[in-house]
């Protein structure tokens, strides 16, 4: 196949490796699934007919001329997700000309980027499940699944290229933020460090980092003005903090995980997200068992579920959730430099989602 990568509407392709092509599939049915904050209508279907040709672009993207890769490196792509960071690129391009090949390449980055680190985050958090599937590390082993997300960001990077030195850059200043937002969760708070600054200062770098750069290149590449660029980025630095703050909060809240994720992972894993944070920061009497449990991985399962209740019920829980939509109400604040319209309005959308999903 060498040779047969295919122009991606104008965007210059040379030295794919074999057996991968860029060629899109349109019409193919997009396996994202449709958040509740998205738009219907007309702006509904322009995201809907952007993401067929993200879904088809990614697909091209794992591929492997060798069978086992190819399996490995489409194993969660195909096993589904929500698709949020190429969805949010979509949205903000609507800002501009949305439909320039550059938005799906940029788009397709994205989520590349976060699948990699999705492989890698199942290593380090031993996760058996994700996206509703066998996560790669407990489907083939730690090896395959270290060395499979390195190909997919070998492959963003690639992708990156066509897209010139600037977001090759800012993709790289991403990536770095988030595994050092990886690394800093890791090792924890250094000595004298306000554990719930440093642990929100992780979630701004793991998670806000990638989100804020997916509303960014999706602006920029449609070409809209620098300053609404910026407002944008700010925007996807903020909800994306927020909608860490709710992945974490429905670890705790949900009763069965609809996140294709198994339920209290983070308890049995031992980490500690702000509502566990709050609870061993407090003094309150009431919560003295809940600390007890939480301040090591809770692997029994009757701790387990005694925790999961109690933390349910704790103010340490409603405590974060005012946090939570502090990170929404900000996110809001920088829609006010976006003209009114559907896509302010879906943006605003998305910052009532990141709160509601949780309760
Ligand atoms: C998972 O991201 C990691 C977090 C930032 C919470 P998503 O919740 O976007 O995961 P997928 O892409 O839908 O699987
Ligand atoms: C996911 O982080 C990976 C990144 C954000 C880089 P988490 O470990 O917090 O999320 P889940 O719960 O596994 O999706
Ligand atoms: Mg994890
Ligand atoms: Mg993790």
């Amino acid at each position: 196949m060498t040779g047969a990568r295919a122009a991606i509407d104008g965007i210059p392709t040379e030295g794919l490796p074999p057996g991968r092509s860029h060629t899109w599939h349109r019409g193919s049915t997009p396996a994202s699934t449709i958040g509740p904050w998205l738009p219907e209508g007309d702006l509904g279907t322009a995201l809907a007919e952007g993401l067929a040709r993200v879904e088809a672009a990614l697909t091209a993207a794992v591929g492997s001329e060798h069978p086992f890769v190819r399996e490995a490196a489409g194993h969660l792509m195909a096993a589904g997700g929500k698709r949020f960071r190429p969805m949010l690129a979509l949205l903000t391009a609507q800002l501009g000309a949305p439909d320039r090949p550059q938005v799906t390449q940029a788009a397709v980055v994205c989520e590349l980027t976060h699948l990699a680190t999705l492989y890698h985050d199942d290593v380090m958090d031993e996760a058996a499940v994700r996206r509703g599937a066998p996560s790669a590390n407990s489907r083939w082993s730690n090896s395959v699944a270290i060395l499979t997300g390195d190909l997919l960001f070998a492959r963003a990077s690639d992708l990156v290229a066509d897209l010139g030195p600037d977001a090759v850059r800012i993709q790289a200043r991403t990536f770095e933020r988030l595994v050092t937002g990886q690394i800093r969760e890791t090792v924890g708070p250094q000595p004298g460090e306000d554990p719930v600054a440093h642990h929100l200062a992780v979630l701004a770098d793991k998670t806000g980092s990638l989100v804020a750069t997916s509303a960014r290149f999706g602006a920029e590449f449609a070409g809209v003005d620098e300053s609404l660029v910026g407002a944008l980025t700010a925007f996807g630095e903020e909800v994306g903090v927020a909608f860490q703050l709710s992945d974490d909060l429905l670890d705790i809240v949900s009763e069965v995980s609809t996140s294709g994720k198994a339920a209290g992972t983070d308890l049995r894993e031992g980490i500690a997200t702000l509502p566990v944070l709050y609870a061993l920061a407090g003094d309150d009497p009431a919560d003295a068992r809940l600390r007890e449990l939480v301040s090591a991985p809770v692997t029994d399962p009757e701790d387990h579920a005694e925790a999961l209740a109690l933390l349910r019920s704790s103010a340490a829980l409603s405590r974060a959730t005012g946090v939570l939509r502090e990170y929404a109400d900000r996110a809001r604040a920088q829609l006010a430099a976006v003209p009114a319209g559907d896509v302010r309005d879906a943006l605003s959308a998305l910052c009532d989602y990141v709160v509601t999903r949780t309760s």
